[in-house]
């Protein structure tokens, strides 16, 4: 039997490379949702705001969805300027659809959480899976707060929501959506096009990073797990490799002898300030058997290559 799936938010950075794999399943009937479309029902596109919970209801009763991933937010610099429609949405979107699937409405969600949760309190280094997280963005309180509802719905309730704090993540397909880590993707772009890249971040700055197809398979594995290996209903740290603007310049400089980088430091210094630099996630490797197969230069070959 199939499996209907709608992915909510499709047309984003995750989505679209979410649904590129979604597709490559027998089993899986998969219908893509966001603001940016037009619903054309026989390609299996809708038109969808994710804080309407009733175009919600609606869509998932009529296509009788099995599955939701929920990748429609508002992202970490994004929602720092407009920190009320960033919790409005991202708050929003994640209860209409745990209440969807208390009522029966269809058996499971996936819901992404953030490195973002981790604030200045938090251990910077292999941060660990529960320490202080104290966030100090409205991105990063959203999201510890998501990760509190996704418990409390699986505990009360027996939802089956599943999580993953993703890292930046970096990909060629789909331009990022106003986050902190975006500069990885576009030094990349910048280096191919002109040869050089002004960064919003100072060079020394390291954070956690995924390569796109690393985390695809993160989270399809989360998802395809037998319900009782989950052990985590908040949300599954995921590390990746560590990296800054210098570090991506050095290796963008296998390929392009000449790149040259400079600095125009910006807000989003204070935000990258706050977040951890690499992630513990052995509980993810214990549970789910995530395996990262890029590193840094791996991933910037991977780029160059496919943006050549
Ligand atoms: N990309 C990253 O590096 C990263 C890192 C950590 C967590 N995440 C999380 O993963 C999820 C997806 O991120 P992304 O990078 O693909 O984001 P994105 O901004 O690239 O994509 C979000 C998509 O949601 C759509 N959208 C926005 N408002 C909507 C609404 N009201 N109704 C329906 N659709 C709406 C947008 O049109 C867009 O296509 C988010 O929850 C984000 O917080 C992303």
């Amino acid at each position: 039997m199939s499996l209907k799936v709608l992915v909510i938010g499709s047309e984003g950075q995750i989505g679209t490379e979410l649904c590129l794999e979604l597709e490559k399943r027998d089993d899986v009937v998969l219908y893509r949702a966001d603001i940016r479309i037009l619903t054309n029902s026989e390609r299996r596109l809708y038109r969808l705001d994710a804080t309407d919970q009733r175009g919600i209801k609606q869509l998932i009763s009529d296509l009788q969805i099995d599955e939701v991933y929920l990748m429609a937010a508002l992202l970490s610099a994004k929602g720092e300027e407009n920190p009320k429609l960033a919790w409005d949405l991202n708050m929003n979107s994640l209860l209409h659809l745990l209440d969807l699937a208390k009522e029966g409405f269809y058996k499971k969600l996936f819901w992404p959480s953030s490195i973002a949760v981790f604030g200045p309190d938090s251990p910077k280094v292999n941060t660990p899976q529960n320490t202080t997280i104290n966030p100090s963005t409205v991105y990063g309180i959203s999201k510890r707060s998501g990760e509190f509802w996704c418990d409390y719905y699986f505990n009360k309730y027996g939802v089956d929501v599943r999580s993953i704090r993703y890292p930046g993540l970096i990909s060629h397909a789909t331009e990022p959506g106003g986050g902190t880590t975006d500069y990885s993707v576009a030094i990349v772009k910048e280096a191919l096009k002109i040869g050089n890249y002004t960064s919003y971040l100072k060079g020394d700055t390291i954070l956690p990073m995924l390569f796109m197809p690393d985390a695809i398979k993160a989270t399809l594995a989360l998802m395809d797990a037998p319900k009782d290996s989950i052990t985590i209903r908040t949300s599954y740290n995921l590390g990746g490799f560590e990296t800054s603007p210098e570090l991506m310049a050095h290796s963008i400089r296998r390929f392009i002898p000449s790149f040259e980088i400079s600095y125009s430091i910006d807000f989003r210094q204070e935000i990258a300030d706050s977040w951890p630099q690499s992630i513990n996630d052995e509980n993810a490797i214990a549970d789910w058997r995530f395996e990262v197969e890029y590193d840094l230069d791996q991933t910037v070959e991977a780029m160059i290559e496919a943006l050549k």
